[in-house]
């Protein structure tokens, strides 16, 4: 049987990052995959493909809506939906091509299969009917999540679908009903009404994006109304039939009302959960919480000593990054523990510290505008009881976000109080995923929304209004 340093199931980006940095660090490193394509869910059938999708569909709502008052005309834009699919294909199929090639760079050995743990350190790998043991001192489950069913409505792939369908529908639907509003439901929700569907969604919860500062919340619902989207917030839905090709969907709406919602298909994006079934997790005495969950410790080990699990198969957001980043400390953690026997977590002196600050970790909608968010809401300030002051800064006032002719949304920064240091900024609007990096950094530093604000920014670029929030926390903005 190969004996390895760690072993590792699932190459999502919290896998196959794990890997890449535990053979940094020396390890000899399997890393062990189900699907034909390395990369998970994040990849394959979510970040990266939905990225291309909205990507393409923004380009046909600007040609359409926008390009008018840029002086170009085009007459009868037209979308291409077969073509729009092989772009997002070959571009899925690029970076699932690059991981292979990391691995080979890296000398990870990739065996395809499903692995099933038989022991805290021996694996199997089952592909077809062929199955390969190994064994290795460390093992790390990486399996990702699942989106979650429904039980009134279970998928069929066709009407009642996934994120994974809906970044596939062979025809743009008349009507979509998107049943959560969340980051899935929005961004879909998005792409198809680009490209010309009436979109519903039905939120249980009084707000879309339910992780969102409520201000911001409510002007990206605004936005989104204005392209079309129709919001039903505080909703509960009841059900769903499936007739003659079409599908309705019932709820009792925020007035206690019930509501039937007809259309050609209905998108359930409401959330993910882990996937830790099915990999011989319980007969080895890992523990697993009702929801699928794996409980950790502060060194993401599990219950059983040796066995680590990261990503969206522990608490904490469900983001691609967050897996990376845990992926990378788990590596860091293996490596100083094979080094000096200790399993502690290693000193930051060595410049692998083992470690993932949970409060800088930025969550980001593709909206348009875009959603990016980083540290605390004023609601969850309030609820901390933390004092604090706010700036904020609208996109309206910024000369590069006018010459876009993107001047939905603003920037708006929490600051403490008393020392002036950033609690949470919040972005909504153009290339908010780009911007909101500068405000992490900050954060990740410790900085004051006064040093953030004396800190040098180009011009003209959508940058200040970073700066200008900054400097309406001590209310000097200059330009708003
Ligand atoms: P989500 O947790 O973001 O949103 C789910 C929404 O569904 C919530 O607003 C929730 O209140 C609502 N909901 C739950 N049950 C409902 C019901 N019965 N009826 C109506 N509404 C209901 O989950 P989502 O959008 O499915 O995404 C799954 C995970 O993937 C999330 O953790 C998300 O962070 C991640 N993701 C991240 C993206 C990004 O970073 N841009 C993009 C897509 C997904």
């Amino acid at each position: 049987m190969e004996k390895f340093d760690y072993a590792i199931i699932g190459a999502g980006p919290g896998g196959y990052v794990s890997a890449i940095r535990a053979a940094q660090l020396g390890l000899k490193t399997a890393l062990i995959e189900k699907d034909e394509r390395l990369g998970g869910t994040c990849l394959n059938v979510g970040c990266i493909p939905s990225k291309a999708l909205l990507e393409s569909s923004e380009l046909f709502y600007q040609a359409g809506h926008k390009f008018k008052e840029h002086g170009i005309i085009i007459d009868n834009v037209r979308s291409d939906l077969p073509i729009m699919m092989t772009r997002k294909n070959i571009i899925v199929k690029t970076l699932t091509d690059g991981i292979d090639d990391l691995m080979k760079k890296n000398q990870v050995s990739v065996l395809c299969g499903t692995g099933r743990l038989s022991s805290s350190d021996s694996i199997t790998v089952q592909n077809g009917n062929e199955t390969t043991s190994i064994e290795a001192n460390a093992l790390l489950l990486a399996m990702g999540s699942i989106p979650i069913e429904l039980p009134f409505m279970p998928f069929d792939g066709k009407y009642i679908v996934n994120s994974t369908d809906a970044l596939s529908f062979d025809a743009v639907p008349e009507r979509l009903i998107v049943v959560g509003a969340g980051a899935i439901g929005l961004e879909l929700g998005c792409v198809w009404s680009r490209l010309g569907s009436k979109v519903s969604a039905v939120e249980m919860l009084p707000q879309i994006a339910p992780f969102a500062d409520r201000q911001m919340s409510i002007m990206l619902q605004r936005s989104l109304k204005s392209q079309g989207l129709e919001f039903y917030l505080g909703s509960t839905v009841t059900g769903a039939e499936v007739k003659t090709g079409r599908v309705s969907l019932t709820f009792e709406d925020a007035k206690g009302e019930i509501k039937t919602l007809d259309g050609d298909r209905i998108l359930v994006a409401v959330g993910r959960k882990p996937n830790s079934r099915n990999t011989g997790l319980k007969d080895i005495g890992v523990n697993i919480e009702k929801n699928g969950s794996i409980p950790v410790d502060l060194n993401f080990q599990t219950n059983i000593q040796g066995v680590y699990a990261i990503g969206d198969l522990i608490h904490g957001p469900m983001l691609a990054h967050k897996a990376e980043d845990e992926g990378i400390a788990v590596a860091e953690i293996v490596a100083h523990h094979r080094r000096t026997g200790l399993r502690t977590r290693p000193s930051n002196q060595a410049g692998n510290p083992g470690h993932v600050n949970y409060d800088t970790i930025p969550n980001v909608i593709y909206t348009s505008p875009e959603l990016a968010v980083v540290g605390l809401s004023e609601e969850q300030a309030k609820e901390k009881n933390i004092k604090y002051k706010t700036g904020k800064f609208y996109f309206r006032g910024n000369g590069r976000a006018l010459s876009l002719g993107e001047t939905d949304g603003l920037v708006k920064i929490l600051a403490e109080e008393e020392t002036g240091k950033l609690l949470g900024v919040h972005i909504l609007g153009p290339r908010a995923s780009d911007l909101i990096a500068e405000a992490v950094i900050a954060m990740e530093f410790g900085v004051t929304a006064e040093k953030l604000a004396r800190t040098i920014h180009a011009h003209p670029t959508l940058s200040e209004a970073v700066k200008e929030a900054a400097m309406a926390v001590n209310k000097r903005s200059i330009h708003g």
